[in-house]
């Protein structure tokens, strides 16, 4: 495999050479992988349409990448290791070979079962070793898979297996997550009850949970395996076909099925790992993240199976069975490299130090945070109690669309700055713009970020909707991606995400969509219009403010709030449930019936004293009403 950047003045050169010779630079970075053809070219691009083609007419498997390349030096090194949510419950580790034995088998399962190149798998499962197995196995048959967080609800479950037509859902009787276990296989059922396209449902044991198997539908995974063969020669794949689609929020209320493709996302995921965490040989690798998410599909399975790499898989939570628990894995396991998230790092320092100071943290290196930006407070006490000073901590900015980490520095190697995510990797080239699309030159500025050319691991389209997909990421602004996100570029170049300049609140971690949270408030029927806005929360970053207007006057305001947040969880998930909700008479709005969010915001933010000018508004009296009753 090639060498990591290792120092600053190698990093210069590097990015030099990237944006000089986009092509050579990339090249380079794709003939370490094995193919069965090379491309024919390394880039097409117009983003006017737009149109992405990376290693065209390549022909590869991914997963031959991720396992088969590495049995040769590496088979019996631990690829994966899980460790269960409950401290008590032996951890199960996969060899290289093991794995590659498994993916092989569940690969036959799924084509026993009907499935073909091409076909969409929906995953709804725990976090479990069979997760990793189900997602590379789809890749294995040329399968596109559909990974659903486990703690979405079965309306959500069932709009993105509709959206994609899944033909199969693979899910679990249960998953255990601190004290609860979530029935995933009942809120399936409900889901499956409106999903026509599903045609075989299949079920990990997990939790032991007493749950109805439909005939004909549904069969268990284990008595599959059993049956099946541990020979799977992969199919032979071409670069731009499809790999995964990972649904994430957007300003309407309809989620978006994120498109990626198969060697731009290798190559870049890759690439992005061990430059990042400046992963070497050895290092024990844990990223906390769920693979619902982007972050556990680049960053727990792909990016460092393709390395090569040990990951750490986690079932359970951060705070069970108590806070104490993330550290006392990093101790057991010897932990070198620990990407985490600012929410979690908030949440666990508050908790205190009593639950740090019992476990010895020398063997960590490199700590890493995603998912929104992390406040310096957050910044230090990771820096100082998590890595006692010695492990440089990387700030690692990118998106689901972009498939991989897009700025960050790259530990120990470039400079940190706290809550900078700080530079670009070689290859990407960001710049900011003004309202106009205007770009803004020079240091010390700021504006809305966006990026210029194209990366191996941009999402290619939205799933079904590529009118969206333009609309939404490259209309604003010509002949540029644009992020969502508002940054600046400090005297040295170096980049902070000051957050979304849309409709997207970023909680915990986790992307809401308003429009989604909205169009589930207004289902109730007492519930007239709503207008959800972000707050600055101490532990998730944002909370969700909901201004809600009724048709008639609740008699019980608590128990409606109750009611509402109950449709929030039925249909999004319990991550989306408001911390706040006001009842209004009436919502703050322009002429042409656009909510003002800014002075929602503002409201929210308890800065009602300065909302600048309201005089464009309808209304302006509504706005006063709506100050004095702020919660
Ligand atoms: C949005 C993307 C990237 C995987 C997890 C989230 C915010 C992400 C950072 C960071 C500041 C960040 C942005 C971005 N974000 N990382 N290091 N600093 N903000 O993926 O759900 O697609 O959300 O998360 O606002 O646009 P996602």
């Amino acid at each position: 495999m090639s060498k990591n950047i290792n120092s600053l003045e190698q990093y210069k050169i590097e990015y030099a050479k990237s944006i000089e010779n986009p092509e050579a630079f990339w090249e380079k970075k794709a003939e370490q992988f094995s193919w069965h053809k090379k491309w024919d070219k390394v880039l097409s691009w117009d983003f006017t349409k737009p149109e992405l083609s990376w290693f065209e007419a390549g022909k590869l498997n991914i997963t031959e990448n991720c396992l088969d390349r590495h049995l040769k030096n590496k088979g019996d090194q631990t690829a994966i290791k899980w460790i269960a949510n409950n401290p008590n419950e032996q951890s199960r580790c996969f060899s290289y070979k093991e794995l590659h034995v498994e993916v092989c088998r569940f690969s036959n399962v799924l084509k026993g079962n009907g499935a073909k190149k091409g076909d969409r798998i929906c995953l709804y499962m725990p976090m479990v070793p069979e997760l990793a197995i189900a997602v590379l196995a789809c890749a294995r048959i040329g399968a596109i898979h559909s990974v659903v967080f486990a703690g979405f609800s079965a309306k959500s479950l069932s709009d993105r297996i509709n959206d994609a037509d899944c033909t199969i859902l693979i899910t679990a009787d249960g998953g255990f997550r601190g004290e609860k276990i979530t029935p995933l296989k009942d809120i399936s059922d409900e889901a499956m009850d409106s999903t026509p396209s599903i045609k075989k449902c299949i079920v990990l044991e997990r939790t032991k949970s007493k749950i109805t198997m439909k005939s004909e539908r549904d069969v268990w995974w284990h008595k599959e395996m059993q049956k099946a063969n541990s020979n799977f020669s992969a199919e032979i794949m071409d670069s731009e076909d499809p790999l995964f689609i990972l649904y994430t929020s957007g300003s309407t209320g309809k989620p978006k099925g994120i498109q990626h493709t198969t060697a731009g996302y290798m190559v870049y995921t890759e690439y992005s790992f061990r430059n990042v965490f400046q992963y070497s040989e050895g290092d024990i690798y844990w990223c906390t993240a769920d693979i619902g998410w982007i972050t556990g599909h680049s960053y727990i399975v792909y990016g460092p199976l393709l390395a090569g790499a040990t990951t750490i898989m986690f079932e359970g939570v951060p705070t069970y069975p108590d806070a104490g628990r993330f550290w006392q894995i990093i101790e057991e396991n010897k932990v070198s490299i620990f990407y985490t998230a600012p929410t979690a790092i908030r949440a666990l320092e508050a908790k205190g130090m009593e639950f740090v100071n019992p476990y010895d943290l020398s063997s960590l290196k490199v700590l890493g945070t995603v998912g929104e930006p992390i406040n310096e407070d957050a910044w230090h006490w990771y820096d100082k109690e998590i890595g006692k000073g010695n492990c440089p901590i990387v700030d690692t900015w990118w998106q689901t669309e972009t498939g991989g980490i897009m700025i960050s520095n790259l530990a120990g190697v470039t400079p940190s700055k706290p809550s900078f995510a700080t530079l670009p990797l070689a290859g990407i080239q960001p710049c900011l713009v003004d309202e106009k699309g205007k770009e803004i030159e020079g240091n010390n500025v700021e504006g809305r970020l966006c990026i210029k050319f194209p990366w191996p691991s941009m999402a290619r389209t939205i799933y079904g909707n590529h009118k969206r997909f333009k609309a939404t990421y490259f209309s604003n602004f010509e002949n540029n991606y644009f992020t969502g996100d508002g940054a600046l570029r400090d005297e040295n170049g170096m980049y902070r995400i000051t957050g979304r300049v849309d409709d997207v609140i970023i909680v915990s971690g986790h992307n809401l969509g308003t429009a989604e949270i909205e169009s589930a408030m207004d289902e109730h029927y007492n519930v007239c219009e709503t207008a959800i806005v972000g707050y600055a929360h101490p532990i998730k970053g944002n909370g969700v403010y909901a201004f809600v207007i009724c048709h008639s006057k609740p008699n019980n305001e608590q128990a409606l709030r109750k009611e509402i947040n109950a449709l929030v969880q039925k249909n999004v998930g319990a991550i989306a449930k408001a911390d706040k909700i006001q009842f209004v008479s009436g919502l703050p709005k322009t002429r042409s019936g656009k909510i003002m969010r800014r002075i929602l915001r503002k409201i929210a933010a308890g800065e009602s004293d300065d909302l600048g000018d309201i005089s464009t508004l309808l209304d302006p009296s509504v706005v006063n009403e709506i100050k004095i009753s702020a919660q």
